[in-house]
C-alpha cells in the first residue's frame, strides 16, 4: 500500500513512520529551526511527535506527513494537517517544519498549499488556520502566501501566538 498523500511539481507528501525518527532529529536538534517551539527534542520527545502524529492519521484521517523531494526521494521536511487549539477552538492546522539547509527554496510555500487544496477539495473543510508565534516572520510569510489573513492574536505558553486563516468560498 502506498504511503504518498499528496505530489506537487517538485516534492511528495507521505504518511511519517516511526523510521522517520533520524530524519525528524535533523530539525528537532537544531536549536535555530526550533526557535519558536518550546525547545529542540529529545529522541524521546521525537517518539512521541510521530506517536501523535500516527494517532493523527488514525483519529482524523491527516497529520503531518513527510516532505520530500520527487526528483531524488531526499527528506527535506514535514507538513501536514494537525488539529490545533487556538485559544479555546480546536481547529484543523496546516503546519510546516523544514531542515534549516532546504530553507527559502519555496518548498513550505508549495507543500502548504497542496495541504489546503488537499483540505478544502477532497477532504471538504470550511476552514483551515495557521498558528504563528508573532516573530515568526518566514511562517507568516508561508501562510500569505497561501492566502491566509491574520484572524486574531492569542497567548500561549508564555508567547504572542498569531492564528492565519482562510475560508473555503
Ligand atoms: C517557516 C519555514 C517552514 C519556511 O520554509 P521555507 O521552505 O523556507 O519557506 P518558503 O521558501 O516557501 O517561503 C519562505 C518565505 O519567507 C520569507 N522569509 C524568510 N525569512 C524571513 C524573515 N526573516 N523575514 C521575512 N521574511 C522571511 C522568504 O523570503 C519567503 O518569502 P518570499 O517567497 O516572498 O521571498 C522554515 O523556515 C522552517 O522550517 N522553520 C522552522 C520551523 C517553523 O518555525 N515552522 C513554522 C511553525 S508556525
Amino acid at each position: 500500500m502506498t504511503s504518498t498523500v499528496l505530489k506537487t511539481d517538485r516534492l511528495i507528501l507521505r504518511k511519517m513512520k516511526r523510521t522517520d525518527l533520524p530524519n525528524l532529529m535533523e530539525i528537532f536538534s537544531d536549536p535555530v529551526a526550533m526557535r519558536f517551539y518550546r525547545s529542540t527534542k529529545t529522541k524521546e520527545q521525537a517518539e512521541d511527535w510521530i506517536s501523535w502524529t500516527l494517532r493523527n492519521y488514525r483519529s482524523y484521517g491527516v497529520g503531518l506527513w513527510i516532505a520530500e523531494e520527487k526528483a531524488s526521494g531526499r527528506i527535506l521536511g514535514q507538513c501536514g494537517i494537525t488539529p490545533q487549539d487556538t485559544g479555546g477552538v480546536t481547529e484543523m492546522e496546516i503546519g510546516y517544519l523544514f531542515a534549516r539547509r532546504e530553507w527559502g527554496k519555496g518548498y513550505a510555500t508549495e507543500a502548504a498549499l497542496a495541504c489546503k487544496e488537499y483540505g478544502f477539495t477532497s477532504l471538504n473543510y470550511r476552514k483551515l488556520v495557521s498558528i504563528i508565534n508573532v516573530h515568526n516572520l518566514a511562517s507568516i510569510r508561508v501562510a500569505e502566501k497561501v492566502g491566509m489573513k491574520k484572524e486574531k492574536t492569542f497567548h500561549r505558553a508564555g508567547n504572542r501566538m498569531h492564528v492565519y486563516s482562510i475560508t473555503n468560498s
